[in-house]
């Protein structure tokens, strides 16, 4: 069901201060999709998401949301347009109940007319988590607390998802949860570009992967292709 882009990402450069370390990156994502973007650790990936997300400014290159370039650091700006970014290490409030955590999510006015159809949705979406509503979120499992993030980003009634690394601390049958949960969300229809190391999860759950290298990219296409490639099996599965 993949249509016109929602992002586009076009010879991207940046880096802090005066070290670059993205090089001419260029990816999309279209409607309906669910987009891996992989890599190891310090290969700029999380770089490139806060470019997306208008927290830090490229130096060269464009990114375009939802038709619109992005001209101008303003992460706020990013979310009012419909993206919603899930953060590395959830960063939820520990002492605030799991619903409070949700509730945050939809603060923007893009998002505050619609908090009840939400908060409706991301329930039926994340049964799990109905039963916890009224627990602090530190009293919930890691991969809880990941599903809690996700519902969170999903509060704000995105057009599109951009999650980091949010398989990072968990155990592997967690991981596959969270995985399940991505591709439940995905299946929704919301575009989603997906940052991780965890190559094989991501090959098994997304539609196309793009692979990062020390700020460039490598290697994309379809996952279904990429699962039988001899650099990917070498590389990164360990075959
Ligand atoms: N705030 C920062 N200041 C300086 N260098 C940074 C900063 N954040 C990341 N870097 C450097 O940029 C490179 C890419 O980092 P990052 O985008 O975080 O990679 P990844 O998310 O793939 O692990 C690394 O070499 C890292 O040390
Ligand atoms: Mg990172």
């Amino acid at each position: 069901m993949a249509g016109r882009p929602i992002l586009e990402v076009e010879n991207l450069e940046l880096g802090y201060g005066s070290l670059k370390v993205v090089f001419g990156v260029s990816l999309h994502v279209d409607e309906g999709e669910l987009v891996g973007l992989v890599g190891g650790n310090g290969s700029g990936k999380s770089t490139i998401l806060r470019a997306i997300s208008g927290m830090i400014a490229p130096w060269s290159g464009r990114i375009v949301f939802d038709g619109e370039e992005i001209s101008a650091v303003r992460p706020h700006h990013m979310a009012e347009k419909g993206l919603a970014h899930v953060p590395m290490g959830r960063q939820l409030f520990p002492n605030m109940t799991v619903e409070d955590n949700l509730m945050l999510g939809a603060y923007l006015p893009r998002a505050r007319a619609e908090r009840d159809r939400n908060l409706k949705r991301v329930y039926d979406l994340f049964p799990d988590l109905v039963a916890f509503a009224n627990a602090k979120a530190a009293q919930l499992s890691g991969g809880q607390q990941q599903m809690v993030a996700i519902a969170r980003a999903l509060m704000l009634g995105p057009k599109m998802l951009i999650m980091d690394e949010p398989s990072i601390g968990l155990s592997p049958l967690l991981v596959k949860e969270v995985m399940a949960a991505i591709r439940r969300v995905a299946e929704t229809g919301l575009p989603i570009l997906l940052v991780e190391q965890n190559v094989k999860q991501v090959l098994n759950v997304s539609h196309r992967v793009y692979v990062l290298e020390n700020g460039r990219l490598v290697l994309d296409g379809p996952s279904a292709e990429l699962q039988g490639h001899p650099m990917i099996r070498k590389a990164y599965l360990g075959l």
